[in-house]
């Protein structure tokens, strides 16, 4: 049964790699996001919350916020603090790597 689990843990961990995101490095670039978003990615008031969406998800609406199709002033700003795609797929891959509350 342990053994399962591993493999299953392991599974899940070299599908987030595959996928171009690490979710432990995602949790420090994820500092400011916590703020809003919960430390849990539970969402907070207006703040939706990112726990367990799935990481392509999340990723598409922070490039949607990016490019400008999705207008939000604030996570404009917010998504223009991720510099390159491994920052956006790490904090994009720890907030899908958290269970939903
Ligand atoms: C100052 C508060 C604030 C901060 C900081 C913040 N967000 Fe947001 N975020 C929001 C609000 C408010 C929305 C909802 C915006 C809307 O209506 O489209 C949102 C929406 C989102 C969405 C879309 C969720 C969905 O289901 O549609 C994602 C993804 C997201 N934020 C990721 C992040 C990430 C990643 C960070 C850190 C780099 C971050 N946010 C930092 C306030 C914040």
């Amino acid at each position: 049964m342990t053994k399962l689990l591993l493999a299953a843990a392991l599974f899940a961990l070299s599908a987030a790699a595959a996928a171009g995101g690490n979710p432990a490095a995602g949790k420090a670039k994820a500092s400011t996001c916590v703020a809003c978003h919960g430390a849990n990615g539970e969402g907070i008031g207006p703040s939706p919350a990112l726990a367990g969406k799935s990481q392509d998800d999340l990723l598409a609406a922070l490039g949607e916020y990016k490019s400008g199709k999705r207008t939000n002033v604030t996570m404009k700003k917010m998504a223009g603090k991720l510099k390159n795609e491994e920052d956006m797929a790490d904090v994009c891959a720890y907030f899908a790597s958290l269970k939903k509350q």
